[in-house]
Parts: C-alpha cells; sequence; structure tokens
C-alpha cells in the first residue's frame, strides 16, 4: 500500500486527559511505523483549562483545526469545579462537536478482554461483545443548552426530542454494523414506548427500516428491562440503539460488566467528521500521578484506525491489547484501575503489535 498520511487534532483535555492521550499516542505511532503509514498529530486546546484561558471551551482556533483534520483524538475534558453560570459544566465539547459537527453515531463497544475483572460472575471473554449505537445528537439532548427555568425558580424542563431524520440514520447505522460485525447479527430496539410517544414513533421507525435488513433478527427491549438483560444475559446482545440519554446510561452499565468505564473507548461519527474517546471522564484526582489506566484511549486510537481505513492496524493494537492481557503484562483490578503505570501500559502494548 502506498504511504498515507493523516492529520490528527489532538485534544489532550483535562485531568487524567493528557497523561493516557500521551499514551495512546505512543501506540499509535508504533502501529503506524510498523504499519507504514504516518499520523501528524497537531495539539489542539480545548476543554476546561481552554475555558478557563480564553472563556471558550472550544475557541474557533481549535474547532477550525479539528475540521481539517482526518479525525479527532480527544482526551475527557471537563473538571467539576469549572462551571458555566446555569451550573453545567463548562469543559464539556459534547454539545459542541457531536451537534457542531453532526456526529450522529456514538458507536462504544461493550466487549470482555481476557483476563479482565467482570463484576458479572461466571462471564468469559466471547460471553460479553456488543456494541452500544447511541443516538448523538437529538432525544433528550437536544435540550442541552436550551432547558427552561421557571421565573418563579420552583420547576425547570428539558424535552425530548425525536426526528424521522434522526431515527432513520441511527437505525441505519446499527443495522449496517450488525452487517458489519457478522457475528449475531442481531439489532436490539431500546425505547421507553410503553409509555412515551416519542418513543413509540421511534419503534414505529426502527421497524420500518429492520425491513430493509431481511438478514439482521430484531430484538425488543424497554429500557429499563435492558439494564436487568444486560447484567443478567449480556450474551444476548450484539448491536443495540437507543436515544441518546438511555444510550448514556446503558454504555456505563455496560462498562461495568467489561472492567469498568476505564477500559471503554466511543467514536462520535458523522458523514464528514469523527472524535475518538474514552467515554470516562477527566478523574481529577488521580491527574499527574502516572496512574491512570489509558486502556480506554488506547482502544478509541485502535476506532480511529478502523475510521481512517487501517483496520489492519486497528486489530493489531486490539490483538495487542489483548496479548498484554493474557501474558498478565498488563493486570486491572476489579475497579478498573491498572496494577502498573499508565506509561508502563502502553509500552505493554507496544511490545505485542507486530
Ligand atoms: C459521555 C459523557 C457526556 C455525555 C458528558 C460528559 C456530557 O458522559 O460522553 O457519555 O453525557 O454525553
Ligand atoms: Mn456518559
Amino acid at each position: 500500500m502506498s504511504h498515507q498520511s493523516f492529520t490528527i487534532a489532538v485534544i489532550p483535555g483535562d485531568g487524567i486527559g493528557p497523561e493516557i492521550i500521551s499514551a495512546a499516542i505512543t501506540v499509535l505511532q508504533q502501529a503506524a511505523s510498523r504499519d507504514e503509514f504516518s499520523l501528524k498529530m497537531i495539539e489542539v486546546e480545548a476543554g476546561a483549562a481552554a475555558y478557563q484561558k480564553y472563556n471558550n471551551a472550544l475557541p474557533p482556533e481549535s474547532m477550525a483545526a479539528c475540521r481539517q483534520a482526518s479525525a479527532i483524538f480527544k482526551g475527557p475534558t471537563g473538571l467539576p469545579h469549572v462551571r458555566l453560570p446555569d451550573g453545567t459544566e463548562a469543559g464539556v465539547l459534547g454539545g459542541k462537536f457531536r451537534n457542531g459537527l453532526d456526529l450522529y453515531v456514538n458507536l462504544r463497544p461493550i466487549k470482555l478482554y481476557p483476563n479482565v475483572p467482570t463484576a458479572l460472575a461466571n462471564r468469559q471473554p466471547g460471553d460479553i461483545d456488543w456494541v452500544m449505537v447511541r443516538e448523538n445528537t437529538e432525544g433528550l439532548y437536544a435540550s442541552r443548552g436550551n432547558g427552561i427555568v421557571a421565573n418563579t425558580g420552583q420547576a425547570a424542563t428539558d424535552t425530548l426530542m425525536i426526528t424521522r431524520l434522526g431515527s432513520e440514520r441511527i437505525v441505519r447505522y446499527a443495522f449496517a454494523e450488525a452487517r458489519r460485525r457478522n457475528k449475531k447479527k442481531r439489532v436490539a430496539c431500546v425505547d421507553k414506548s410503553n409509555v412515551l410517544r416519542s418513543f413509540a414513533f421511534f419503534r414505529g421507525i426502527f421497524k420500518e427500516i429492520a425491513a430493509e435488513y431481511p438478514d439482521i433478527e430484531t430484538d425488543f427491549l424497554y429500557v429499563d428491562a435492558a439494564a436487568q438483560a444486560l447484567v443478567l444475559e449480556p450474551d444476548r446482545f450484539d448491536v443495540m440503539v437507543t436515544e441518546n440519554l438511555f444510550g448514556d446510561i446503558l454504555s456505563d452499565l455496560g462498562g461495568a460488566t467489561v472492567g469498568g468505564i476505564g477500559v471503554c473507548a466511543g467514536a462520535n461519527i458523522g458523514r464528514d467528521h469523527a472524535y475518538f474517546e474514552p467515554i470516562h471522564g477527566s478523574a481529577p484526582a488521580l491527574a499527574g500521578k502516572g496512574v491512570a489506566n489509558p486502556l480506554s484511549a488506547i482502544l478509541a486510537a485502535k476506532m480511529m484506525l478502523d475510521y481512517l481505513g487501517r483496520p489492519d492496524s486497528a486489530a493489531k493494537i486490539e490483538r495487542a491489547v489483548e496479548q498484554a492481557l493474557l501474558s498478565k503484562a498488563i493486570v486491572l483490578n476489579p475497579d478498573g484501575s491498572a496494577q502498573s503505570g499508565t506509561q508502563a501500559i502502553a509500552e505493554a502494548v507496544c511490545r505485542n503489535i507486530f
């Protein structure tokens, strides 16, 4: 293959972000040099620190650099004490990127790797291997920044929005993902259509789109039952598609079943842009100590290589993580923390990239 070059906009983020992103970049560069392509990293300021400095968590130059890049690699952003006047966190970039770049898919693999302590009894790798397809631009988050606080100060509302376009495109993505994975070929529609009209509308659209994919099985769960099923029968799932807030909550629940969100990555994908990130927060209490587990960032890097059209290199990173866990070069604790430091984990993964 001819020598390819990609420009990556890197947002190190807040708290443990810079440490785990730097560890993941070590792994990315190892994979790139092994497979003879290049990644040009452009560091971009964004998040809580940028808000404190510029009064803007995503300054226009940063957004411009992100728009120009082949992909965006982002650490966790936001710090609990850095807040907007309305009480929400200032450093959160989700709304700015997800809506600003129309990244309508939030893809979150939930996969149990070898020797990772799971909170579920008697589950082996292979039993838990599914992917969350979280709608990323509407649902209850459509209200982000637009909720109403009554002038009495005694009530507040946020409104959930489900559109036909938004539902069709996310459901189609979910079915295509089930085909691409070629595993159980099953898409679960998770909603609350027993109570809310918006979700009955969503389920109706899901059924319309399902007819376009006769080779893919369908499954239907109300969100409360889905929460139970993720614990009692995680092997039921292959691809799950759901509304934004439900997807936020259930992806953390899924994370808990595979060693905690410290090992979970997410891809935010639209037609023209995408960013890749750990799904957890900036864990400020751990920052600067070199102890944070970078596997979430390393697996986010893996997803970025898939997106950039380098699936072989992506698979090498995943296999290296698996191998390092199998050989106990990396040992994780039940709370998702690791027994070795951030950089040592990156090196253990690098040693297994062939
Ligand atoms: C996530 C995060 C964000 C979200 C927060 C930080 C706003 O929890 O990406 O899952 O709720 O979407
Ligand atoms: Mn979340």
